[in-house]
């Protein structure tokens, strides 16, 4: 029976993609890492500040940081919210603008980082406030907030236990935790693709970082996430997760 779609293509072409998408699982299957392998560069390099302001300002990115702050302050009440590892601070003023949320606290470990947050924050009219400090060590009182969250931060945090256990430390009573990260375990294609990506098409600096690949070989497993919340205390830590991605919401017992 003819198809349009593949008898517009060719079979020639059909066949090479079949063998692109085989190479890119295969690379991809190579690329799995069993343990863990944290990133070999240090995050408060001005590069990968501008860098990822970059990737994470583009358009297409908006509606990620939108669709966290919805997800993450969904049936709830949470006044007063932390941002661990806030970078360019896109996700913190969009949960500043959320109902029910009346301050953000921003923190990052690179100076460069939290500059270009407030910058965003102030263009943006949101009351959100950004910190240079370790995750691991917060300047802030015990439960001095709501609701806690992190995305594609976690993986770079060189002591993620002590950040948790601060982050635990820093809820109220019932507060939620929320934390959105890539998977080591993800879908041999998409390592795949990331492994090509990092080798031929990423611009220089990037590409010296060995990113993206090195920040899914960095990452944590769902299960691990799911054992190390559970080890900072919190209760009925969940993960769900997609071909690349996880979130883990938990709460500290009320
Ligand atoms: C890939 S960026 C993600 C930034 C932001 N959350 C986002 O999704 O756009 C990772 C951020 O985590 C920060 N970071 C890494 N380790 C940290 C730590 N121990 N304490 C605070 N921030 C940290 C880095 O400086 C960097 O800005």
């Amino acid at each position: 029976m003819w198809c349009p779609i593949v008898g517009g293509m060719g079979r020639k072409r059909i066949w090479i993609m079949l063998a692109a998408l085989g190479a890119l699982y295969m690379i991809g299957r190579r690329e799995r890492r069993e343990a863990r392998h944290p990133v070999e560069y240090e995050m408060d390099e001005p590069v990968i500040a501008e860098t990822w302001t970059g990737v994470a300002g583009r358009p297409i990115m908006r509606p990620l940081w939108q669709m966290v702050a919805r997800r993450a302050t969904q049936g709830g009440v949470f006044p007063r919210v932390l941002d661990v590892g806030s970078g360019a601070g896109f996700l913190a003023v969009e949960l500043a603008q959320r109902p029910g949320v009346e301050t953000v606290a921003g923190v990052d470990l690179s100076s460069d980082m939290v500059e270009i947050a407030r910058g965003l924050a102030e263009m943006r009219g949101a009351n959100a406030t950004f910190y240079q400090v370790d995750a691991a060590s917060m300047p802030f009182d015990d439960a001095a907030f709501d609701l806690a969250v992190s995305t594609l931060s976690l993986h770079h945090w060189r002591h993620p236990m002590p950040v948790l256990q601060e982050v635990y430390r820093l809820l109220s009573p019932g507060g939620r935790l929320m934390v959105f990260d890539l998977r080591r375990d993800a879908n041999p294609l998409v390592l795949g693709l990331a492994a090509v990506s990092a080798r031929f098409f990423m611009p220089g600096p990037i590409r010296e970082m060995g990113e993206p690949l090195a920040s899914f070989q960095s990452a944590y497993t769902p299960s691990e996430l799911t054992l190390m919340a559970a080890q900072a205390g919190f209760q009925q830590p969940e993960v769900k997760s997609g071909i690349f991605w996880q979130v883990l919401v938990a709460s500290k017992p009320a």
